[in-house]
C-alpha cells in the first residue's frame, strides 16, 4: 500500500525515555497509529542546559521525525516547549506540532486552597512560557514552582523506587504540601514515572495531574480537523522505532521496562 498523509507514523520527542508518559496516553486515545519516537539521551537532561542548545537538539530532533515521513510531531518535553516552542513552529509552519504543557489551568480550577505545586525542570520554572501560563490562568492563586534537580536522571536509570529515590522526591514534595498545595503538577514528562512515590509522599488530601491525556485529545482533534486520523478500525499499533542518540541498547532496555510488555521497542541510533 503507498503511504499516504493519514497512515504515516506520528512522531514523539524528548530529551530522554520522559516522553514514554506521553506514548503511553497518545497510544491509548489512538491505538491504531504507528509512532516513531526520539529521545535525545546523550544530551539529556536539558533542564540544566543553555536555552539555545536546548533549541538547537530540539531542531535537529524534530527535523528527523519529518525526514522519517512523520505526519505530526509531538513535543513530550515540557523544557522545550517552554524555551522553544515558537522557533519550533517557525521551523515548520506546514506541520502539524503538538506540545506538552505544565498543567498550571486545571491546578489552578481544581484547587481547593488556592495553593498549587509545579514540580519541573529548572529550564521550565525559569521559562517564559510557564511565566505565561501562570499569568494566563492561576489569577488569584499562589502557585509554588520546584526545579526537580536529579528527578531525570533517575528515571533515566530506571531507579523508579527505593530509599534514594524516595528522599529525592520528598526533598521537593514535603516543601510544597506543607506550605498548602493541595494540587500538584507534573510539568516534566519523566515525572509521571515517579508518580507512584510522589502521590504516596504527598498523600491522599493531594491530587497529582499529568497533562498527557490532554495532550493526546489535542492531537487526536487536529489530526481530524486535517483529515490526518489514521483508520480508526484498523489494527493497533505496539511497536516502537525508538532513534536515539545515546546507548541504543541500554535506552531501549529502560524504554521497555517504561512501556512494559505489551509493547515491542526496536531501537536505532539518531544520526
Ligand atoms: N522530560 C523533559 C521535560 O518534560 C525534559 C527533562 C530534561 O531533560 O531535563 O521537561
Amino acid at each position: 500500500m503507498p503511504a499516504t498523509a493519514a497512515n504515516a507514523p506520528i512522531g514523539v520527542f524528548d530529551s530522554g525515555v520522559g516522553g514514554l508518559s506521553v506514548l503511553r496516553a497518545l497510544q491509548a486515545l489512538l491505538p491504531t497509529e504507528r509512532w516513531i519516537y526520539v529521545a535525545d539521551s546523550a544530551h539529556a537532561p536539558y533542564g540544566d542546559k543553555p536555552t539555545a542548545f536546548v533549541q538547537a537538539r530540539a531542531a535537529h530532533g524534530l527535523q528527523r521525525l519529518r525526514a522519517a515521513g512523520c505526519k505530526a510531531a509531538v513535543v513530550a518535553c515540557n523544557t522545550v516547549t517552554g524555551l522553544s516552542i515558537e522557533t519550533l513552529r517557525a521551523q515548520h509552519p506546514d506541520w502539524l506540532i503538538v506540545a506538552i504543557e505544565p498543567a498550571v489551568k486545571p491546578a489552578a480550577q481544581r484547587s481547593r486552597g488556592g495553593v498549587i505545586g509545579v514540580l519541573a525542570t529548572r529550564n521550565t520554572v525559569a521559562s517564559p512560557g510557564l511565566a505565561r501560563l501562570i499569568a494566563a490562568h492561576a489569577q488569584g492563586v499562589r502557585v509554588l514552582t520546584r526545579a526537580c534537580t536529579g528527578w531525570v536522571e533517575r528515571v533515566e536509570r530506571g531507579e523508579l523506587d527505593g530509599p534514594a529515590t524516595e528522599a529525592a522526591v520528598a526533598e521537593h514534595v514535603h516543601p510544597l504540601v506543607q506550605a498548602g498545595a493541595d494540587v500538584l503538577v507534573l510539568g516534566c514528562t519523566h515525572y509521571p514515572f515517579l508518580r507512584p512515590v510522589i502521590e504516596r509522599l504527598a498523600g491522599p488530601a493531594v491530587e497529582v495531574l499529568d497533562p498527557a491525556p490532554a495532550v493526546a485529545r489535542e492531537l487526536q482533534r487536529r489530526l481530524q480537523i486535517q483529515g490526518l486520523l489514521a483508520a480508526p478500525a484498523g489494527p493497533p499499533h505496539s511497536e516502537l522505532l525508538l532513534r536515539t542518540s545515546g546507548d541504543v541498547r541500554t535506552v531501549c532496555a529502560v524504554a521497555q521496562r517504561l512501556l512494559g510488555a505489551t509493547w515491542q521497542v526496536r531501537g536505532a541510533p539518531l544520526d
